[in-house]
């Protein structure tokens, strides 16, 4: 099974879906080291509670490429081949993100392209989008820019707020992540590969708008 470290900075609740998910016996991975930037996330104490190796450090007051070599080292310690990013708040420096390329994913609240950064839910409900939704994709060094490998909508209802949309997108998150990994790290015979093979098919897609 492939080995996966997932960053995580707030509830975890992706970092659960994940971890559940590998208690499948069919599933192509496991969960072995949940690291965060908080300690006070409070995911770490429910992958604890499921006896998984976690890792924390406040990154206030480290420069970024000195707190990420930090990660990168408890990630190795793990002896990890994968990292999966669940709600990881902080830009990786891109020494970190070269050294996973092709071997990290990220989960993302919007339907990439629309909405890269923060404040997903509230500008697409701004914009009068009728369909929201969330994208898990490569980490490539340009911010939630990365070959989309897979996505899944919700619909906006008339009501929506940025709170109530956010909820039901979560629950879009938490089973598009897990089917997502595993077909991912099930392909990962050659990585060089397959990366090339996502890349032109995102040049291939339209712009959005
Ligand atoms: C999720 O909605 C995830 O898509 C988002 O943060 C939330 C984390 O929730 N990630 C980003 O916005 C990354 N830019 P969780 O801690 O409960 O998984």
């Amino acid at each position: 099974r492939a080995k996966v470290a997932v960053l995580i900075s707030g509830s975890g609740t992706n970092m659960a879906a994940l971890l559940y998910a590998a208690k499948h016996p069919d599933c192509p991975y496991e969960i072995v080291l949940v690291a965060s930037n908080n300690p006070d996330a409070e995911g770490l104490t429910l992958a604890q509670g499921e006896g998984i190796s976690t890792f924390a450090q406040s990154h206030k007051g480290i420069d970024r490429a000195a707190f990420d070599a930090i990660m990168q080292q408890q990630i190795e310690k793990a002896d990890a081949t994968h990292v999966a990013l669940a709600g990881y708040m902080r830009i990786l420096s891109d020494a970190f993100v070269q050294q996973w390329e092709g071997r990290m994913l990220n989960i993302h609240p919007s339907l990439l392209p629309k909405y890269t950064g923060l404040h997903t839910h509230q500008r697409a409900l701004d914009a009068g989008d009728k369909v929201a939704g969330c994208s898990v994709h490569l980490v490539t060094p340009e911010l939630d820019a990365g070959p989309v490998l897979g996505q899944t909508e919700v619909l906006i209802r008339p009501n929506d707020t940025a709170e109530t949309l956010a909820e039901r997108v979560k629950i879009a998150e938490h089973q598009l992540y897990p089917r997502i990994l595993s077909a991912y790290v099930s392909r990962d015979k050659d990585p060089e590969w397959l990366v090339a093979q996502v890349r032109e098919r995102a040049m291939a897609q339209p712009e959005a708008d």
